[in-house]
């Protein structure tokens, strides 16, 4: 089968249409969408419908999947796909997780053995709202004045999960017993640190690998000096429109990314009952991704 790719804008992200993943694809469109994948890290592929266990399946051609935490929210098809939705049950309970993504993030970054794709169905949209941000940080460290690239080059930044340890971000109201369940994990997870800068296992090409929602810290280095600097990066981060894409969804979109060299960030502008419901799955990283060492000047 032969598939037309289409970029959608020059930080990254293209189109890819006539190709049909139901069933899986074929070693000779993997092996060209590898491709395209390296050069342009967010795809979307256009009108798949597909079941909880098709879109697994797809995701599984690409790499291992990470085992999903939250089991509360786990399709009851295939436990590797987690609901991300406003929806809400009959007793008032939440189908899927409700404030996935609200900070500027590369998911799971605050594990030892972050993923390396992130693939996101769009099953329902909202009437209003609801777009993914990105940044492609290939593009942002590119751009980043010589000066504070050798501030940051060799370093490794502190990464946690929990909302309560990181004052560069807020906790949803609409999520139960949020506070909590963060006060907890401070003690129940280990930070973790990974290069500020990494290069990507398969283009060989430099990024940044901080985010506001994960980066907390910087290892060997006191506060009064690493959150300063941590702040200057990421104004460089959000200093210009030339490498952000928003992407605003159809349903049947079926979006990937790379998170070895991107920033995303769920838009939100949406309310219950106006629904928007995605499902997840996420793709273990491999060890050349885990083990790439920091940058050298
Ligand atoms: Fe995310």
């Amino acid at each position: 089968m032969s598939f037309t790719v289409k970029q959608l804008s020059p930080a990254g992200a293209s189109e890819v249409t006539g190709l049909d993943v139901r069933n899986g694809i074929g070693d000779e469109d993997m092996s060209r969408l590898r491709d395209v994948f390296r050069q342009s890290p967010i795809l979307c592929l256009r009108d798949q419908h597909l079941s909880p266990t098709q879109q697994a399946n797809f995701s599984r051609q690409w790499g291992p999947l990470e085992k999903q935490g939250k089991s509360d929210y786990c399709h009851p098809d295939d436990a590797d796909i987690l609901i991300l939705s406003n929806e809400r049950r009959a007793d008032g309970s939440q189908v899927g997780i409700v404030d996935a993504g609200d900070f500027w993030h590369s998911d799971s970054s605050h594990m030892e053995e972050p993923c390396q794709m992130t693939m996101l169905l769009a099953v329902k949209n909202p009437e209003k709202g609801g777009d993914t941000h990105f940044i492609n940080m290939y593009q942002a460290y590119e751009a980043m004045p010589e000066a504070l690239k050798a501030r940051i080059v060799g370093r490794s930044a502190v990464h946690h999960s929990s909302k309560t340890l990181n004052p560069r971000v807020t906790i949803s109201a609409e999520r139960a017993n949020a506070t909590e369940y963060y006060k907890s994990s401070e003690k129940m997870k280990k930070p973790v640190v990974q290069p500020m800068v990494r290069t990507h296992p398969a283009t060989g090409r430099q990024s940044l690998y901080v985010s506001p929602r994960f980066t907390i810290g910087i290892d060997g280095m006191d506060d009064a000096e690493a959150q300063p600097l941590l702040d200057e990066v990421f104004r460089h981060m959000f200093s210009s429109q030339a490498w952000r894409y928003t992407h605003k969804w159809k349903d049947g979109d079926l979006v990937f990314w790379d998170n070895a060299c991107l920033n995303h960030m769920a838009g939100g502008g949406y309310e219950y009952p106006d629904t928007r419901r995605m499902h997840r799955t996420t793709i273990a990283g491999g060890k050349a991704f885990y083990e790439s060492k920091p940058a050298k000047t």
